[in-house]
């Protein structure tokens, strides 16, 4: 940069590509309101947290810091955008969950619904392993493009427009996991 000049450089968290959508503090701020939420729902029962990675690992590492019981956690892989950003409908399981779900009380934390394929088909595979009960919780819901309608969403940070988003988790080709609010790419050809 040419000395005087006024422009400061950018950082990636302060890339002047991404428009913010929700900032850090408005986050912790729905997830404070959401943990007391699923703290209510699952007093006294048997709960575990399956994370679905890699996009949730940012909203599970906060969201079970503000769910007051005792619980575990679990993860699991799977691969739905077989095609670029296209949702193919195939969900392809990479990494399995460590430990059984029988009887269990499971909250499948994911970062983001969009067409609903992946959660519809993940809920279907739980659902065959015995467990006492199986609900959704998504950081953000996408509901415009969705694809399965019937799907039921229990608990949700934010709603947004249908838009590509990026941070907290979810990724663009595996970019902006860390960013610690939620943003859109101004112009993805600009790296
Ligand atoms: P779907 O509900 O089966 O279409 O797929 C949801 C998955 O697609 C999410 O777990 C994300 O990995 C990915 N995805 C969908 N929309 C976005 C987005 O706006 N930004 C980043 N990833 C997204
Ligand atoms: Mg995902």
């Amino acid at each position: 940069m040419a000395t005087g000049s006024t422009k400061m450089a950018t950082t990636e968290f302060t890339n002047t590509n991404l428009e913010v959508m929700y900032s850090e503090a408005e986050i912790q701020a729905r997830l404070k309101d959401l943990g007391t939420e699923i703290t209510a729902e699952y007093t006294g029962k048997d709960l575990v947290l399956v994370g679905v990675l890699k996009g949730s690992c940012v909203f599970m590492a906060d969201l079970m810091r503000e769910i007051d019981l005792p619980l575990t956690i679990d993860f699991m892989s799977v691969s739905s955008y077989k095609d670029g950003t296209i949702s193919t409908g195939d969900v392809e399981i990479l990494k399995d969950l460590s430990n059984s779900i029988r009887d269990k009380h499971v909250l499948i934390v994911e970062d983001i619904i969009d067409t609903g394929l992946t959660l519809t088909r993940l809920v279907e595979i739980l659902g065959s392993r015995g467990a006492a009960s199986i609900k959704i919780a998504t950081f953000l819901d996408k509901p415009e493009p969705r694809i399965k309608k019937e799907l039921v969403v229990d608990y949700t940070g934010f709603v947004i427009p249908n838009k590509f988003v990026v941070g907290y988790g979810l990724d663009a080709a595996g970019r902006y996991r860390n960013l610690p609010f939620i943003a859109v790419v101004i112009d993805p050809s600009v790296a």
